[in-house]
């Protein structure tokens, strides 16, 4: 994607955390300069390489009208600030949907009193719920299980009515497993705690934690665990960049899978990292956990066709190698 955003600035809400921090990096490459405005609240400070940082909460109206202030020549936000704890939303369900569906009306009023008109928003996979209807186009219906999958669900609706009441143009990214690292390693994923499958596969190998657990060994699948579209945090930097560019060929509105299309399961993975890192990986077997799907892959069509986006750093390979490099490094 040879895009060029020379001069532009653009704010990235959730730009200390994992995926912002790829965006940011992506941004810089290009020309432009992000400005993160994150609260810190699972992002990190040293993770803001590439612009200023505006420590402001998402849901505080003052802050953000007083950030916006100062970047006036900003024309599109970037939103992927988030709660993101699947099985705290199940707990926590209130803090979930004031930190997400409040955050996100709360910032969708402040960019209108700024006159951004262009939103770029961080949805996933979760909002498709249960279905057999592999691979998954974005016109599947969307019936999600978990509080986490129905906030962003929330938040997907409203920003549709705001672009036909208020003129809002949007690209909704509705993002399968982000995964890997940052080619040259300066930034990777950081969560606290970790759910997601390869940071914890290879905390385990380092012997930062026990032995891992494989939910459920009796999917019907190839090697009976469950199949997911792993997509390299680098692609779904460059997924942004994409909407960028069609929001100036004209685009107004879209919701867009961002994967590769392809599964690949958890055994798949774990013999991965044990080939990359030369390390063993022994697992021990758990339960099905409520509410996982066997398979769960994207239809990547659509992002081929509205954004111009292929992946290029998304082999399995390549995403576990950077995984490791920032892993073994910052353990
Ligand atoms: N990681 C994945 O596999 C994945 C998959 C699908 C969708 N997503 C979505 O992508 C986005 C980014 O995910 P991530 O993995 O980088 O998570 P992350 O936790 O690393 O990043 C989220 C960032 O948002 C900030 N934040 C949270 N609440 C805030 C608030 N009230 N005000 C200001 N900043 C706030 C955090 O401090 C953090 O920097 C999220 O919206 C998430 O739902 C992630």
């Amino acid at each position: 994607m040879n895009i060029d955003l020379t001069g532009r600035d653009i704010i990235v809400v959730g730009g200390a955390g994992y995926i912002g921090s790829h965006v940011c990096k992506s941004l810089n490459q290009r020309g432009a300069r992000p400005i993160v405005f994150d609260n810190l609240s699972s992002g990190h400070a040293h993770a803001v390489k590439w612009g200023p940082l505006e420590e402001v909460d998402v849901r505080n109206a003052d802050a953000l009208d007083q950030a916006f202030a100062k970047y006036p020549q900003t024309k599109t936000v970037v939103h992927l600030a988030s709660s993101i704890e699947v099985g705290i939303g199940e707990t926590h369900p209130a803090e979930f949907y004031d930190n997400n569906v409040t955050g996100a009306l709360v910032l969708l009023r402040a960019m209108d009193r700024a006159k951004i008109k262009r939103l770029i928003f961080s949805s996933t996979c979760a909002t498709y719920g249960e279905t057999q209807n592999m691979p998954l186009v974005e016109s599947e219906i969307q019936n999600p299980v978990s509080t986490y999958g129905k906030t962003k669900l929330a938040i997907e609706h409203m920003i549709q009515s705001f672009h036909k009441a208020y003129g809002l143009s949007y690209v909704t990214l509705r993002y399968f497993n982000a995964c890997g690292a940052d080619a040259e390693g300066d930034i990777g994923e950081e969560h606290d705690p970790e759910t997601h499958l390869i940071p914890i596969a290879m905390q385990s190998a380092l012997g930062l934690r026990g032995k891992m657990k494989i939910f459920g060994l009796d999917y019907d699948t190839p090697d009976g665990t469950c199949i997911r579209d792993y997509i390299h945090v680098t692609d779904i930097a460059r997924a942004h960049i994409g909407a960028i560019n069609a929001f100036d060929d004209g685009l107004t509105s879209a919701e867009v899978n961002i994967g590769t299309g392809q599964g690949v399961s958890n055994l798949e993975i774990l013999k991965t990292i044990e080939r990359v890192t030369g390390l063993p990986l022994p697992f021990e077997k758990a339960p099905r956990r409520p509410g996982d799907l066997s398979r769960l892959y994207a239809d990547p069509t659509n992002a081929r066709s509205v954004l111009g986006f292929e992946p290029q750093h998304s082999d399995l390979d390549n995403i576990i190698k950077t995984a490791w490099r920032f892993h073994s490094q910052n353990r």
